[in-house]
């Protein structure tokens, strides 16, 4: 088996940028390295003292898990240190990050760091979500939040890692959608699916069914639909819902299917955040050949205009999302 590191790979995708200077590809090794940080304690998550709750609520209104707050810190310094990025958003920061050094950066980092905080003292999958943008000025001393509020269409690099029962890291340049899997016996992320193309169609949708009473009518019936029986169209669906949107995504991105949070009652735009949860996996989805929209609007079109702006999110295979939205538009 032809064993290409993340990091050899990151270096052969750099070809396909001729004015390219290579910091694109430390950036991604950056990101890499904090997300082997982050791995270490994860994975072990039961037997040191960063489980349950570590007291106070973060920006979203949310309970933080002190992993939350872990993760958060070992991506700020690990990445911070290396002066790359010039300007940093986080879910667990109510304001922009400006790292150290950060005169020598040309990029801004948007990041969850640790997504599915629901699930990590259950011991089932969560994630870390990125996204990578150039800096809009040519001053990085001047970085601000206008460098964060950009379009996800801007994005140079997107990706997402995933912590379940082997440690994947998924990262899109532009160029095709790559997998790698962390072989702890050497320390480094393997090649293990170059090239993801997700299926037009799949067998599985993944909603919070437990928020029924919430949803609009149009997303009531389109439910109803991907419920009833009727071989012809694969339906029923199989519900696939972890709690855990990389876990959901990535199961999708790979199997074929459809993740949906939609409008509720107590979240008019729905509950995930567009600049480090929306952004960066509909640029992935929509290189691995998927859809991405709040059911109206392209996701990567969406203009920002806060770091924690909220989003409905329709993401998956090309046609399974557009049967949610022919639904969510009262066209069906
Ligand atoms: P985070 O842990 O970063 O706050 O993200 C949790 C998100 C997402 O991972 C998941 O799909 C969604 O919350 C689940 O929300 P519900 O529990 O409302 O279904
Ligand atoms: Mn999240
Ligand atoms: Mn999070």
């Amino acid at each position: 088996m032809n064993l290409v590191t993340i990091e050899r790979h990151i270096l052969e995708q750099q070809k396909h940028f001729p004015d390219a200077t290579g910091e694109l590809t430390d950036l991604l090794n950056d990101v890499a390295f904090a997300a082997k940080l982050v791995r270490r304690e994860v994975v072990r998550a039961g037997l040191v003292d960063i489980l349950g709750f570590a007291g106070g609520t973060n920006v979203q209104g949310e309970e933080v898990k002190k992993l939350d707050l872990f993760a958060n810190e070992k991506i700020i310094n690990a990445i911070g240190q290396h002066g790359r990025f010039a300007v940093m958003g986080s879910e667990e920061n109510d304001g922009i990050i400006i790292p150290p050094k950060n005169e020598t950066g040309s990029y801004a980092l948007l990041f969850d760091p640790l997504d599915g905080s629901s699930n990590i003292d259950v011991n089932v999958s969560v994630g870390t979500i990125f996204s990578i943008y150039k800096l809009k000025g040519e001053d990085p001393c001047k970085a601000s939040i206008a460098d964060c509020l950009q379009r996800g269409s801007e994005q140079v690099a997107a990706g997402y890692v995933i912590y379940g029962s082997s440690v994947v890291m998924v990262y899109t340049t532009g160029n095709g959608v790559h997998g790698f899997t962390y072989d702890p016996t050497i320390g480094e992320f393997l090649l293990s699916h170059e090239n993801i193309v997700t299926p037009k169609t799949g067998k599985y949708y993944s909603i919070n069914e437990g928020s029924y009473a919430q949803f609009n009518e149009s997303t009531k019936k389109y439910l109803d639909y991907i419920k009833e029986e009727d071989p012809a169209t694969g339906r029923p669906y199989s519900t696939r819902y972890i709690g855990s949107l990389v876990a959901d995504f990535h199961r999708n991105l790979l199997t074929g299917g459809v993740f949906v949070y939609p409008p509720t009652t107590t979240h008019k735009n729905g509950k995930l955040r567009l600049m480090y949860e929306a952004n960066p996996l509909a640029f992935i989805c929509e290189q691995a050949g998927g859809r991405a929209t709040d059911c109206k609007n392209r996701i990567l079109d969406i203009q920002p205009s806060e770091l924690h702006q909220r989003t409905p999110l329709y993401i998956g295979s090309e046609d399974d999302v557009l049967i949610a939205e022919q639904f969510e538009q009262g066209l069906r």
